[in-house]
């Protein structure tokens, strides 16, 4: 991936930053670069995430997924760092057209209309929770197995399992000689995409495994000590910065409607590993065009609190748009929708940077496997780049881990204290 800070400078925009503050700032992005680098050769928890490229076995997940590789289905049940990079890659590569469907929420209505509309005979079940204790996920799994006995279907011939070394999801999976995968240690959830966790799902729908890792590789390669030689630093580095500067919103707006899950990805990677000790940036979903249609009034005359990163492909498959015979119509008839894309997202970045609002300008060769792996890969580091610059335990997620305990507790599904607060509370109405 390339990045483009022209745009947040603040000869440019405001809250920009300044070329002689990011100059100084590189000097903690030196020092940042050295911790991430020997959290890596430790092994340490979270940075070992950054190890995956080379680390995960394609041939591995290929085949725990080969028992299942004819389904015309695939449901994944999981949430959260559990689903989204699974969910990003099937979205935005053309697989063989293996239907997927993702079970995160449990929405009784949402949950029971997927299964009814799933050919459940032809369909294979991904259960992925790295703690194996998630009630979201272990309640859905519960659902659909019950769906799958209903109509008759063994389920223990179609399900594969990723999860820790123990817990109760291993215990179901142990019980029932299930396949299944190891999340690895060290690896936080939705730093995961890069895994079994997101890959069981891409092997399913037949994508190019040593694509998308060889892709994540080639950003790991330009890891080095400063933001002026680093695509992944100069976004986390700069990012942080216009945090620091009031922009404590990031929108992140990709213009590739292949990317809409992607976004989903971000905010939830930047939101839970930021978002600790009264700092972080706020991240925002958008999707180009679409939302130039909405929100770009926002970006452009609303307060100048907000980054708005833009994720564009440099090449696309096209489709020519037929010539009119309506004369006012004739400039349409001489382009593609790809040059129309290309058109609106040129007019946004621009209009953005003419009214002052820092902007930044993520390009990728095209979406293919490489280029997401790099991607996925490219904003991991940048976000543990920037964890490091606020100075905040990037890898836990103590507010996430406190809502999960309390509705096991309310549940009856243990004794949390959380559970209790939210009881006290609830008598207090
Ligand atoms: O990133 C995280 O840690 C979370 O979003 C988890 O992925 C999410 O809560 C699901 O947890 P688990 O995989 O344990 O079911």
């Amino acid at each position: 991936m390339d990045v483009d800070i022209g745009n947040a400078l603040a000869s440019v925009a405001s809250p920009g930053v300044s070329r002689a503050s990011l100059e100084r700032l590189d000097e903690q992005v030196a020092a940042a670069h050295g911790r991430i680098e020997r959290g890596m050769a430790d092994g340490v928890h979270g940075y070992e995430a950054l190890n995956l490229p080379g680390r995960t076995d394609p041939d591995e997940i290929r085949a725990a997924v080969a028992p299942v590789a004819d389904c015309d289905a695939l449901v994944t049940v999981g949430i959260g760092g559990s689903a989204l990079g699974a969910a990003t890659l099937v979205d935005a590569l053309e697989g063989d057209g293996t239907e997927t469907v993702f079970l995160d929420n449990v929405d009784p209505d949402w949950v029971t209309g997927h299964l009814e509309a799933l050919p459940l005979e032809s369909t294979a079940i991904n259960v992925v929770s790295r703690s194996g204790t998630t009630a979201e996920t272990l309640a859905n799994f519960l659902v659909v197995r019950e769906a799958f006995e209903s109509a008759g279907v063994d389920w223990t011939e179609r399900t594969i399992v990723t999860t820790g070394e123990s817990g109760p999801l291993r215990d179901l999976a142990d019980r029932h000689d299930l396949p299944s995968l190891r999340v690895p240690d060290g690896v936080p959830g939705r730093y995961s995409a890069l895994s079994a966790v997101g890959l069981v799902a891409a092997a399913a729908c037949n994508l190019d495994l040593e694509a998308i890792l060889e892709g994540a590789a080639a950003e790991r390669e330009t890891l080095t000590g400063s933001l002026f030689e680093c695509p992944a630093y100069a976004y986390g580095a700069t990012s942080y910065a216009l945090d620091q500067r009031g922009a404590g919103v990031n929108a992140m707006m990709p213009y590739a409607e292949s990317l809409e899950t992607y976004a989903e990805w971000f905010a939830q990677l930047w939101a839970e590993s930021l978002g600790k000790d009264d700092l972080g940036q706020t991240p925002v979903r958008a999707l180009g065009a679409t939302d130039q249609h909405s929100q770009l009034q926002l970006y452009r005359a609303g307060p100048s609190d907000k980054l708005v990163t833009f994720v564009t492909p440099r090449e696309r498959e096209d489709r020519p748009i037929p010539s009119t015979e309506v004369e006012d119509l004739a400039y349409l008839g001489d382009a593609t929708l790809g040059e129309l894309l290309e058109a609106e997202f040129e007019a946004t970045e621009a209009s953005l940077a003419a009214a002052g609002q820092p902007n930044v300008r993520i390009e990728l060769e095209r979406v293919d496997a490489h280029e997401l792996g790099g991607l996925l890969y490219g904003m991991e580091a940048a976000c543990v780049l920037a964890g490091e610059l606020y100075g905040v335990n990037t890898f836990e997620q103590p507010a996430v881990e406190w809502a999960k305990k309390a509705t096991r507790g309310l549940l009856g599904g243990g004794d949390f204290e959380e559970a209790d607060a939210v009881a006290e509370k609830t008598e207090l109405r």
